[in-house]
């Protein structure tokens, strides 16, 4: 009898560790989750699975929206290469990118189908009478970035956390711009650099309050701020939609003003990057490429986008 129960164990020896060593295997490739901790002693559904985790937080940071207007010229796929190679790095960004041109150009196109970034292509064109030195520009391509969003978000309540923010595509973006406007709760501003013919232009914060505007041109712009230097949560953007930038009596200069006089007031805004003490955004200029050496007709025996 006994030898009949040791020859049994030794039978099952073996099959015992293979289990035991396929079921190691297993849990050290797929470790549960730090919520539900191995062994746990809840008896009983032994074969239950744990709900699934819940979301990271991560799931949930706002969507920051960037609306650049951008139009044909030498440099202009230059600018964009550098601006989606700061974008690349910004977690939930989705650009807008508005062509001041009557149809989708090939080369932004491409471009946007190889930049990496989720990304919707507009265009609308600037009507000839306003392409003119000394009239503000970008002005049809920010709405039909604006009409965009709104028609996006109009069926889905309620919206989803986002932050929008106009990004010219030559200016320069530090990726902290993006930490500090991420936390934008109505309309936030910061200082932006190379502007109004100063070092910088900012907001003067007291108390955690605006109370006024450090700059040397137009003091007298209710909201003295360059397009780069404010963000706008997506709730505001929704509950004022007719706020739009208008050609009617805009001078150059005042579109900002203009368009935020609409959402908002200088007591409400919010300080951004340490109560408006430091430069995140430089509102940089590409210098007109020299193409005196171009010549007049194809010469090479290439055809290649620059
Ligand atoms: C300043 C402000 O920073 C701009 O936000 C403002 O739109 C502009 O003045 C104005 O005068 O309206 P600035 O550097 O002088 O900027 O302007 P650009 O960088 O030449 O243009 C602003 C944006 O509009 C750029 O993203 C540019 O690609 C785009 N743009 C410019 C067009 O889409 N079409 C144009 O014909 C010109
Ligand atoms: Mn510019």
């Amino acid at each position: 009898m006994k030898s009949l129960l040791f020859s049994r164990f030794l039978l099952l020896l073996p099959w015992v560790l293979i289990v035991i060593i396929v079921l190691d295997i297993d849990s050290s490739r797929a470790p549960l989750p730090a919520l539900y901790p191995r062994g746990g002693s809840e008896g009983g559904s032994g074969g239950a699975r744990p709900p699934a985790p819940r979301r990271r937080p991560e799931a949930v940071l706002p969507t920051i929206y960037a609306i650049t207007p951008t139009y044909s010229r030498p440099v202009q796929k230059a600018e964009l290469t550098r601006l989606a190679n700061t974008f690349r790095q910004v977690s939930r960004l989705h650009w807008i990118l508005v062509e001041d041109a009557a149809a989708r150009s090939e080369l932004v196109t491409r471009f946007v189908a190889g930049a990496g970034l989720p990304c919707t292509h507009l265009h609308v064109p600037t009507p000839r009478r306003y392409k003119r030195p000394g009239l503000p520009r970008a002005t049809e391509q920010r709405n039909a970035g604006l009409a965009w969003l709104r028609q996006r978000h109009q069926h889905l309540p309620p919206p989803q956390p986002g932050v929008l923010f106009f990004a010219d595509d030559d200016n320069t973006y530090s990726l902290e711009l993006f930490q500090e406007m991420r936390t934008t709760r109505k309309v936030s501003v910061w200082p932006v650099g190379l502007v109004g013919g100063r070092r910088y232009e900012r907001p003067v914060v007291e108390n955690g309050k605006v109370v006024g505007w450090y700059t040397g041109w137009r003091a007298d712009r209710p909201f003295a701020i360059d397009m780069a230097g404010f963000a706008v949560s997506l709730q505001v953007i929704l509950s004022h939609p007719k706020a739009v930038f208008k050609r009617r009596g805009s001078q150059p200069g005042m579109q900002e003003s203009d368009f935020l006089k609409q959402i908002t007031t200088v007591e409400e805004l919010e300080p951004k990057a340490n109560n408006c003490t430091k430069v995140l955004v430089w509102h940089t200029r590409t210098e007109k490429v020299n193409l005196a050496n171009e010549p007049k007709y194809h010469l090479d025996t290439v055809n290649i986008e620059v």
